[in-house]
């Protein structure tokens, strides 16, 4: 039988941890010096790595501490280790094998990996408030009592949601308590939550209606837990919500984006807001809210939730994926108080997807204020880049009309007919990465919209930001392209 050894404090060692497997019989030394130069060898312990003492690695290997000396002599020797004074023994530099170069492969036909990153999704990755982040760690953690490091309630801090009960309310015009929201790892945890999925547990039931142009995710997730999705049309005041009364069979939830529709950009209208609401209160349905952008507005009044309308008919759903970053996976449900029980349950026992301390620093976040400056300072910054590219636009390519600018970190640029496709491709091989209106119509949407570039100007980083707009109004169609 093989003897496995993990160094850890308890035994009083100061190395790093490791996992050693000894082949049983013959010498113990023998046995520890094939297991290390293994170790070496398949990379598990890197060049600089320094090994454990050796009393340490002898008490938790139950060897003679000569048995380990001898072994780390006969791996110096054989140039696997180093030993110097003062620093212990390491491995050698030059002691692993060079790593595989992993090539990617690209088949003739395929574009270059875009040089300037334009596709929606995802807030400016070098502006996340790194300081303002780590401050506000060290307070929440500091101040957070010993039971916060225990299992945690799957509902989520009461910290964080006090926090966001306070922010909601002020900010996007939620009506709220703590006791009703429940924190989530956001948008789509959100979704497997109320449908079913990893990390879910099926609250509530299909057929759900969702805007005719939206994110593709969301629906494969709602494909994934055999929910039906419907269509709705769209136009300029957005999802034309009345033509739910038309739709034959029990929809029993409504998915929108009110405050700025995804992606084409607009809000929905204040007449549609409350047809979608009557809809909820006469047919018994439900409303899923997903405010996922809600803070960015440049030259408009804000648009306040729909679940300030009717908290009992709306399922609020934020996240910080667009405010800090998609890499925290931290967001927040708002429901109806009947549906509170139900989600917590779907959640599990304890708190499996949002961190904790993740959950603390965030609460400290908001009630700082940090979380405000940030975000206004993103707005402005957003702001800069939007009309950037709207002047970029307007001088270089003034045939194409730029949409949905008031608010959000995307634009949506109107092509001539017949043209987005091919302007997509072009612009994929001038190393402008970008997507098509297109690429977020539901299969089975009666209408197509125009055609249309998505313009992510929250992507780049600052310093690549007007090259990247130079390069994209390079590859637009020409005027006249398409309408001959
Ligand atoms: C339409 C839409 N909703 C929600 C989200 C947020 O998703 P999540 O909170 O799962 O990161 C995004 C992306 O950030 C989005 O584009």
């Amino acid at each position: 039988m093989a003897e496995s050894w993990v160094n850890s404090s308890e035994h009083g060692s100061v190395g790093s941890d490791l996992h050693l497997e000894l082949a049983a019989g013959g010498s113990r030394r023998a046995a520890l010096i094939r297991a290390l130069r293994a170790a070496v060898q398949d990379g598990r312990l890197a060049p600089g790595t320094r090994l454990p003492p050796y009393r340490s690695l002898a008490a938790d290997l139950g060897v003679a501490r000569n048995t380990v000396a001898d072994a780390y002599a006969e791996l110096v020797a054989e140039g696997w280790l180093t030993a110097r004074q003062g620093s212990g023994t390491r491995v050698a530099d030059r002691a692993a094998p060079p790593p595989r170069a992993r090539v990617p492969k690209r088949s003739p036909g395929t574009p270059a990996r875009p040089a300037y990153n334009l596709v929606q999704g995802q807030p400016d990755a070098g502006s996340f408030p790194r300081a303002a982040w780590l401050a506000a760690a060290r307070r929440a953690l500091t101040a957070a009592p010993n039971e916060a490091f225990g299992p945690g309630d799957p509902q989520g801090r009461v910290e964080l949601r006090r926090a966001l009960a306070g922010y909601l309310a002020r900010v996007r015009g939620v009506r709220t308590d703590p006791e009703r929201i429940v924190v989530c790892s956001g948008f789509a945890h959100a979704l497997r939550l109320l449908f079913g999925g990893p990390g879910g547990g099926a609250v509530l039931r299909g057929p759900v209606a969702v805007e005719a142009y939206g994110l593709g995710f969301h629906r494969s997730l709602l494909d994934a837990a055999k929910v039906r999705t419907v269509p709705l049309p769209l136009d300029e005041h957005g999802a034309r919500v009345e033509e739910l009364a038309d739709v034959r069979g029990p929809v029993r939830a409504m998915l929108l984006t009110p405050a700025h529709q995804f992606p084409t950009g607009g809000p929905l209208h204040p007449a549609r807001r409350a047809a979608a609401v009557d809809w909820a209160r006469t047919r018994d349905g439900l409303i899923l809210e997903d405010d996922y952008d809600g803070e960015f507005r440049y030259d408009r009044e804000p648009v306040g939730a729909v679940q300030g309308l009717d908290p009992e008919r709306v399922v609020y759903v934020g996240s910080v994926s667009k405010s800090l970053s998609p890499a925290v996976r931290l967001g927040w449900m708002v429901l109806p108080e009947h549906l509170v029980g139900a989600v917590v349950t779907a959640k599990g026992e304890r708190e499996a997807w949002a961190s904790v301390p993740d959950q603390l620093t965030l609460a400290d976040l908001v009630d700082s204020g940090h979380y405000d400056r940030h975000v206004r300072r993103m707005r402005q910054r957003y702001r800069r880049r939007r009309d950037h590219l709207v002047a970029a636009l307007a001088e270089r390519a003034p045939h194409i009309t730029v949409t949905g600018i008031a608010a959000g970190l995307h634009a949506v640029l109107r092509l001539p007919p017949g043209t987005e496709a091919s302007a997509v491709k072009a612009a994929a091989w001038q190393g402008v990465g970008l997507e098509g209106l297109s690429d977020y119509r539901h299969p089975a949407a009666a209408t197509h919209a125009p055609d249309g570039l998505v313009v992510g100007y929250a992507t780049p980083p600052e310093h690549a930001y007007a090259a990247a707009v130079d390069a994209l109004c390079r590859v637009l169609p020409p005027l006249g392209e398409g309408e001959l």
